[in-house]
């Protein structure tokens, strides 16, 4: 009997033990039944958290656009897969058929190919949301190539790290991109992180918004000429199991961003199966995630769980709030949206803005609401339910990170009953532990600790890019044999997990994970800073805002306070992107620090968020008596 769709609770119970007492049985179920393979596996799961390491259908042969493309030829050749909706709502939305997927992939893969692009290279692609992103990541995964998506937000600098970490041969990108009112030089950017990168042999270039741009000798191409050109056939590479799929970039607490590295099968066969299950996906449903291809929602919920299962996914390019804050609500209407799936951070804009414009727009379409990239308030939730749901679509409140690759812990919607704030229940296969700060497991429920997974699923990251060391200090050396997640969370009376947030220096701010680290570095290169130290506090849309503390070197050159803190936001723009910038900037005269030296952030992490009563005790501090002057001085 297949398991691969979840309907009743007690379904998902009696499911959820056996996928825990019998893990490599009942995925090698589902991995038989829901895909197509080349050659099957030798070994379902090989795993080794001590080292780590883990794999899964070993020996097995594929390609995933076979599973996402060619296998849905015969009996959904005409369906619609992507569904563009442009910026500009005068424009035309684009249907692109399973058909005419197959088509362009193959194109844009032989493309690929003739600029020598193999099997194993990397391939960078910064391109904003039109069909071509998605289509770029699949001609990757065609050859055998290891796409490494760049969020189109990033900066020129952030651009080029990220190119060179992973050695990328060829860079796809635009002319330009238009977001809302305003156009952007994505090609420009891509020219100044270039002039920093030796590893790139050729840059192809999407046309987008017609604009005027330089294209440098041997290096630059147009890429349509090359697609009218391509033939439309391209046979799949077939890959193995374990074969690097892509690398995605996440901010670490410290040091350079981490290229995650996620392989071929399990990624594939646990991204269509939570998709799935997560959204209650049905044939003739229209889906829309409306993240960003460059983070890991859009890589596993745009292109590969849903198109995995013959969906239509829509792809949007603009943003929430333009023309205004109705537009989310115009393409559930226009497009007759079935499953949504958004972030608390657009929620709270959107109920802040335009509460009212929900009512110009039939939503009934509506089925399932999903939430993701940071916890949901009570307030969001509800509004939520209220507003956009009208108290008959479930919420699905769904924990993961880039490292998971897939939802770890989320309700099923017509499932799992919901409780605001909660991300109630483990997905199917996923085995949380919640442990104190000895390193025991906290057994039982009403219980609140540190995240850690006990078992490993199969779209676990396998290792950060050039760098394994470090994969395993970041997350296997907190506690023994144990994935630590950097959360915590709390398990209530019935077992349901609570995320409580972050324990560790990464900030999650408007649904992006950023780490405390680079950002101060970038502060620090100002030749007037001497130091700083960025903590979060709570914003009503971002979840959490940056709150700078920063001490100087020359007070007196820099009296212009305003000048120096647009320096200070343009530097960070610079270095990682306008995503990083500082809502809130205190200059004072010194950081508080331990005796050894190290700068005690949970003491202004509660000045910043007006947290005064609970200070805790400062009297062990190097310097006791700046902790007064920076309360004093407090924005
Ligand atoms: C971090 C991972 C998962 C894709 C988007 C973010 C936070 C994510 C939730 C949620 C509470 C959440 C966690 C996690 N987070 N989803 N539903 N409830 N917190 O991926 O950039 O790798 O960030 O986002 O803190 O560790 P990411």
């Amino acid at each position: 009997m297949s398991n691969y769709h979840i309907k009743h609770l007690e379904e998902y119970f009696k499911v959820y033990r056996k996928s825990v007492r019998e893990p490599e049985n009942f995925w090698e179920e589902i991995a038989e039944e829901h895909f197509v393979w080349r050659k099957k596996w030798d070994k379902v799961l090989d795993w080794d958290f001590s080292k780590p390491a883990v794999k899964w259908f070993e020996g097995a042969k594929l390609n995933i656009t076979e599973n996402c493309i060619d296998r849905h030829l015969t009996t959904k050749g005409d369906k619609t897969a992507i569904l563009f909706e442009p910026n500009d709502p005068n424009e035309k939305a684009e249907h692109i058929s399973y058909n005419q997927l197959h088509e362009r992939v193959n194109k844009f893969a032989n493309v690929l190919k003739e600029q020598g692009v193999k099997k194993g290279d990397r391939v960078c692609i910064y391109v904003p949301m039109i069909p071509e992103l998605a289509i770029a990541t699949l001609a990757c995964a065609r050859i055998g190539a290891i796409h490494s998506v760049v969020f189109a937000g990033f900066s020129s600098k952030a651009l080029a790290t990220r190119i060179n970490d992973s050695d990328c041969k060829l860079v796809i990108t635009s002319d330009g991109s238009y977001r809302g009112k305003k156009t952007i030089d994505l090609k420009g950017i891509v020219d100044e992180a270039l002039e920093n990168c030796d590893c790139v042999e050729s840059v192809l270039v999407v046309k987008r918004i017609n604009s005027d741009i330089y294209l440098k000798e041997g290096r630059d191409k147009w890429l349509q000429p090359l697609l009218d050109n391509a033939s439309a056939v391209c046979k799949a590479e077939i890959m193995d199991a374990e074969d690097p799929l892509f690398i995605l970039y996440t901010s670490g607490s410290t040091g350079t961003p981490k290229g995650m590295v996620h392989t071929t099968a399990g990624y594939m066969v646990y991204t269509a199966y939570t998709f799935k299950n997560a959204f209650q996906y049905r044939d003739d449903d229209v889906y829309w995630c409306t993240a960003d291809i460059g983070w890991i929602t859009g890589h596993s919920y745009i292109v590969y769980g849903p198109l995995a299962n013959g969906a239509t996914t829509v792809m949007f390019e603009g943003v929430p709030s333009y023309p205004s804050f109705g537009r989310f609500w115009e393409i559930v209407e226009k497009h007759k949206v079935n499953q949504f799936y958004t972030a608390p951070t657009a929620i709270r804009a959107l109920s802040k803005h335009g509460g009212e414009l929900v009512e110009k727009y039939d939503l009934s379409s509506l089925k399932v609401l999903g939430s993701v990239g940071e916890p949901i308030n009570e307030e969001a939730w509800h509004w939520y339910n209220d507003n956009i749901g009208k108290k008959k679509s479930p919420i699905v409140d769904t924990w993961w990170q880039t490292e998971t690759g897939g939802m770890m812990i989320t309700p099923i919607p017509y499932v799992t009953p919901t409780k605001p704030t909660y991300a109630t229940l483990p997905f199917i296969g996923v085995q949380p532990a919640l442990m104190d700060e000895n390193g025991n497991e906290l057994k039982g429920n009403q219980v609140e600790g540190r995240l850690c997974i006990k078992y490993p699923w199969p779209s676990m990251a396998r290792t950060i890019w050039g760098n394994h060391q470090r994969y395993k200090e970041t997350y296997f050396s907190a506690f023994d044999n144990m994935y630590f997640t950097g959360d915590g969370a709390l398990r209530d009376e019935v077992g349901y997990y609570r995320i409580t947030g972050r324990v560790d220096d990464v900030i999650i701010v408007s649904g992006h994970n950023l780490g405390t680290a680079p950002i101060e570095d970038a502060i620090n290169e100002h030749p007037a800073i001497a130091e700083s130290a960025i903590v979060g506090f709570p914003h009503d849309i971002k979840g959490s805002a940056l709150y700078g503390y920063i001490t100087l070197k020359d007070a007196g050159e820099y009296r212009n306070h305003d000048n120096l803190k647009k320096e200070i936001n343009q530097l960070i723009t610079d270095r990682i992107g306008p995503i990083a910038k500082l809502d809130k900037i205190q200059f004072s005269d010194g950081l508080p620090k331990t005796r050894s030296g190290k700068i005690m952030r949970r003491i202004l992490r509660k000045i910043a968020s007006n947290e005064l009563d609970n200070l805790g005790d400062t009297s062990t501090l190097l310097n006791p008596e700046v902790v007064q002057s920076i309360i004093d001085k407090r924005l």
